[in-house]
């Protein structure tokens, strides 16, 4: 039996926007990375307009809300994750008011708005820290920052060991206007973002008034970048190999918590509560889920999930243990398969290892991409059938691969020039969408406008929005089909699941009283449980059964007592 999702409508849209108060404990929320999304423009970066042009496809894609990865001015050393001004728009993406109307607009389709704070650090070219520069040591311009004089006879060595996140010391010397060298100043990723120091006034009262000025805008939430790395000892003691819980130098410190419930308070005093969505890679559960208390942020994304290598134990321990650990603070779990960080799945899932690790670890080793292509579907059907909100990264509906082969020449990230090469660096998820046409940029731009700032491939003609709408059997039918469904279905979305009886090689559970979600990772197709309909399945039926690899969505049929109910188990039982 064909399984594969038939053609479908587009996700019925939203009246208006879930009015419930906890609409972001089940939404489905789209990344969009403007800078890649769509180039109206033409001058080969992504823009507002483009977006404005395509919230029609968002809104039949059947997302609830938008994230907007870094909008602002910016030097663009980070892609924006280096912000000079945290209250305007980058003329490269347009202005303040274009992002007033994309915000009305977005939400007259029934589509809410997130965007990106990053309080850990600013722009090198952030009026503050142009004035910390011009400002002698000791000043009070420099104490919004972490200057400090150099170690060794002359200060020629940095303050301490600190390690950047993007590789190398996560210090650099300033020098004067006559070249002399002076201090030293601390960015926990490029030196062109200086980090902020947060036992300073100015910090905490700059940052509450811009999350005003753009809830005042009608913003519905925040993501909060590096979330957990505000606070540093100020001490600045050195990195050990085993520090215990809270004790990191500048990682997950107890004190950081107190800014976050000041920012609920701030979220919490509008009719409409505004959300905050954290940035905390915590390989600690009860640690991670400390920020979710009720009156600290709302949701984090579930790095685990995402970086679980697709094997049934290991999938089945990070669901589980992702549940256990969000239900003491009665905090919904979130489903991430990627973002604009991380490999893209298709590629992840196609390689020997399918753990998520930045790609010095893994470019380069082989890749089975149709295998990867397989896998992902399911994990689509999987992370949607799950208790909590789903995060979608753009192209990831359209199953885009990891473009491994982006010139060298080419490539802007820092992690990419500052490894010295080393580490290929995550412009190949950065790619821009395809959007129509035989060949790049594929719609992104129109005819005749600038080179894209990075090039798609030249084979990506079948995995255009385009081309993929035409075809029942696609990745972007599968997650139009999916949200679709996800959103009709009661069951689903926020509330709780329960596990079903089933072989070691495949995760099967219910949620509600008619639904069940069954994903088949083993080499043997399996029967599935007697009296269902099939609601949907990411990849074809073999005569009935469920072969490796896929996931499907199972109802009741004709209302009776759910069979699979310890009277059948996948993957064991035949027929
Ligand atoms: C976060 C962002 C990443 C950025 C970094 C520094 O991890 O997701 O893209 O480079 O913070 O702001």
């Amino acid at each position: 039996m064909a399984a594969a999702p038939e053609p479908v409508d587009p996700a019925p849209a939203r009246a208006e926007p879930h009015d419930d108060a906890n609409w972001w404990r089940e939404a489905v929320v789209y990344q969009v990375y403007v800078r890649s999304f769509a180039d109206a423009n033409g001058d080969g970066i992504g823009d507002l307009a483009g977006v404005r042009a395509r919230l029609p496809y968002l809104r039949d894609l059947g997302v609830d809300a938008l994230w907007f990865s870094p909008w602002y001015p910016s030097p663009m050393a980070d892609t924006g994750y280096d912000i000079s001004d945290y209250r305007s728009i980058d003329p490269a993406f347009g202005t303040l008011e274009e992002a007033e109307q994309l915000i009305a607009e977005a939400r007259a389709l029934g589509i809410r708005t997130i965007i990106d704070i990053v309080p850990n650090h600013v722009s090198d070219q952030h009026p503050w820290f142009r004035e910390a520069l011009d400002s002698p040591p000791g000043s009070p311009e420099r104490e919004r920052f972490w200057f400090r004089p150099g170690a060794g006879a002359e200060g020629e060595l940095p303050p301490n060991g600190w390690q950047s996140i993007f590789g190398g010391c996560a210090w650099t010397r300033t020098e004067d206007a006559a070249g002399a060298p002076g201090e030293w100043y601390l960015h926990l990723f490029a030196p062109e973002q200086p980090d902020l120091n947060w036992t300073h006034p100015d910090v905490w009262a700059e940052h509450e008034d811009i999350l005003r000025f753009w809830f005042e805008r009608g913003v519905a939430g925040v993501r909060i970048d590096s979330a957990g790395l505000l606070v540093k000892d100020p001490q600045l003691a050195e990195e050990t190999a085993e520090s215990g819980p809270g004790e990191h130098p500048f990682t997950d410190r107890d004190d950081v918590h107190e800014i976050y419930r000041q920012w609920r308070a701030i979220a919490d005093g509008y009719a409409e509560p505004r959300i905050l969505v954290g940035e905390i890679w915590l390989p600690d559960a009860e640690r991670f889920a400390r920020y979710l208390r009720p009156d600290e942020l709302h949701i984090a994304f579930n790095f685990d999930f995402l970086a679980c290598p697709w094997e049934p134990d290991r999938m089945r321990n990070s669901i589980e243990s992702a549940l256990a650990a969000h239900a003491p603070v009665d905090a919904p779990t979130t489903w991430v398969l990627s973002n604009h960080d991380v490999t893209r799945p298709v590629t992840r899932y196609g390689r020997a290892d399918t753990s998520f690790a930045f790609e010095s670890k893994r470019a380069g080793t082989p890749t089975d991409l149709e295998r990867g292509h397989r896998r992902a579907r399911a994990a689509a059907l999987l992370a949607m059938a799950l208790p909590g909100s789903m995060y979608v990264y753009q192209g990831e509906e359209l199953g885009l691969p990891e473009v491994e082969d982006i010139p060298f020449d080419r490539r802007q990230d820092p992690m990419w020039l500052r490894s010295g090469g080393v580490d290929p660096g995550r412009d190949g998820c950065r790619v821009p969408i395809p959007w129509a046409g035989d060949r790049p940029p594929y719609g992104f731009s129109e005819a005749g406008a600038d080179r894209p700032w990075l090039d798609p491939p030249e084979n990506w003609a079948p995995l255009t929005v385009a081309a993929q709408s035409e075809t029942a059997t696609s990745m972007l039918s599968l997650y139009r089909a999916g949200l679709r469904l996800r959103r009709a279905t009661p069951a689903l979305g926020d509330g709780s699941l329960r596990w079903l009886p089933s072989a070691d090689a495949v995760l099967s559970f219910a949620r509600g009283d008619d639904f069940a979600c069954i994903v088949n990772f083993g080499h043997e197709p399996i029967e599935l449980p007697a009296g269902t309909d099939v609601l949907i399945a990411s990849n074809d039926l073999e005569g009935g059964a469920l072969p490796q690899d896929t996931t499907v969505w199972l109802r009741q049929a004709n209302g009776e007592a759910p069979s699979w109910d310890g009277s059948t188990r996948p993957g064991l039982s035949k027929g």
